[in-house]
């Protein structure tokens, strides 16, 4: 059988292939202890739940969905941006449901990037921007993000010539892997960029609920002109812990908007009704359930910041986000440190370079792990350390 060269090509997706090395372990019988997937470990909130059983008893909603999603569901993302961002929205035109954002980053290169186009990605980066490229027949070129540049990328540095050719422009924040957050000033320059090249802008920001010590993460669509040039990826995966449920939306320019409502149209159903339900309860219900999430985060933010800096792994402390961005020892890849804490003490943490070549000499530590076994992740890793001092590595 053969198997066309877009699949063939397809490297496997992280996680599939840290799951599988999980996977190995168990079934020796070994205690394995993740830092690995931003799954948070929190249940969905009980009054989301109920409302989901609730739907899910009634007949209408056991038939196919529309692909654009229920109106209400629509109305209620529009109420949920202007109340948390002040953004206004039209419900009919410039918001797309999605079956998680997943799906959605994926399929709008599709709208985008015929074969030959360029997109810009960040690098390190979450890496269904760059394999959505690929797919579509698209080449991403990689706009390095590094502690130097505060992990944003240096747009005044991409070459005119590939700016003017780019057709979309990925940018994340609070951004996955590193923790990093933008401010509302680096969202107008990617405007000024836009509306320079033409390019169009893809901003995704899921974790802009998950955030810490007070901080309130932007929306893209709070830059001026940023409907103009841009659309925003946003799920309810992490802020109100509904990874397993599937849903997410897209949203800012019509154009861009109605581009992907018509891809989607031909390729999806639509989201199930019930979930949708569930989710317009989420968005309009309680709120308090995200602060309490917030300080639960916060305080496994603060035990894996000192825990690592105590012994010598250098990690950066994120005002939002659910990861910590860490240092490698001296002396070791990611690839090789990730291995070794796998292999000698069962703890998974990300490899940085599986989110691009700028993430090398990084791990990614994610904070959707129980405290018990955080605390016990952290001590298994202070205990490879001393091993290695005694057996003589210098860790700086
Ligand atoms: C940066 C980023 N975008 C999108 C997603 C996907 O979110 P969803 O669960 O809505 O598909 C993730 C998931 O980890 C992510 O880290």
């Amino acid at each position: 059988m053969k198997i066309a060269k877009r699949v063939e090509n397809l490297p496997p997706y992280l996680f599939v292939e840290i799951s599988k090395r999980i996977a190995e372990k168990k079934a020796k019988g070994e205690e394995v202890i993740s830092f690995g997937i931003g799954d948070p470990d929190i249940p969905t909130p009980p009054h989301i739940i109920n409302r989901l059983l609730e739907a899910s008893r009634d007949p209408v909603n056991h038939r196919y969905p529309e692909s654009e999603g229920l109106p209400e569901l629509r109305r209620a993302i529009a109420a949920w941006y202007m109340n948390r961002f002040g953004v206004s929205l039209d419900p009919e035109t410039e918001i797309a449901p999605l079956l998680g954002a997943k799906e959605g980053i994926a399929h709008i290169a599709f709208c985008f990037i015929d074969p030959g186009d360029t997109a810009l990605v960040p690098d390190p980066g979450y890496p269904v921007y760059a394999i959505g490229t690929n797919l579509a027949g698209g080449h991403p070129y990689y706009l390095p993000i590094t502690e130097k540049n505060n992990f944003l990328p240096e747009l005044n540095r991409i070459p005119a010539g590939v700016a003017e050719k780019a057709r979309l422009l990925w940018l994340n924040y609070p951004n996955n892997p590193t923790g990093a957050v933008a401010g509302i000033e680096f969202f107008q320059q990617a405007v000024e960029f836009a509306r320079k090249t033409g390019v169009s802008i893809c901003h995704d920001g899921p974790y802009s609920e998950v955030a810490f010590d007070g901080y309130r993460p932007v929306s893209f669509l709070q830059a001026p002109g940023a409907k103009e040039v841009g659309i925003e990826f946003h799920s309810l995966s992490k802020t109100y812990n509904m990874t397993g449920w599937r849903i997410g939306m897209a949203v800012g320019n019509a154009t861009m908007i109605g581009a992907l409502k018509t891809l989607k149209s031909n390729i999806d159903s639509g989201i199930p009704q019930a979930i949708q339900y569930a989710a317009i309860e989420a968005l309009t219900g309680p709120q308090d359930c995200v602060a309490e999430h917030n300080v639960l985060y916060q305080r496994r933010r603060d035990l894996v910041v000192e825990g690592l800096n105590k012994i010598g792994l250098k990690a950066i402390c994120p005002k939002a986000s659910l990861y910590v961005w860490a240092k490698v020892p001296e002396g070791y890849t990611s690839a090789e440190f990730t291995k070794d804490l796998l292999d000698q003490v069962g703890v998974v943490v990300t490899p940085g370079n599986g989110y691009g070549p700028n993430g090398e000499g990084y791990v990614r530590l994610s904070l959707t792990i129980a405290d018990a076994n955080l605390l016990k992740g952290l001590s298994r890793i202070a205990g490879w350390r001393s091993h290695k001092m005694l057996s003589g590595l210098k860790l700086t």
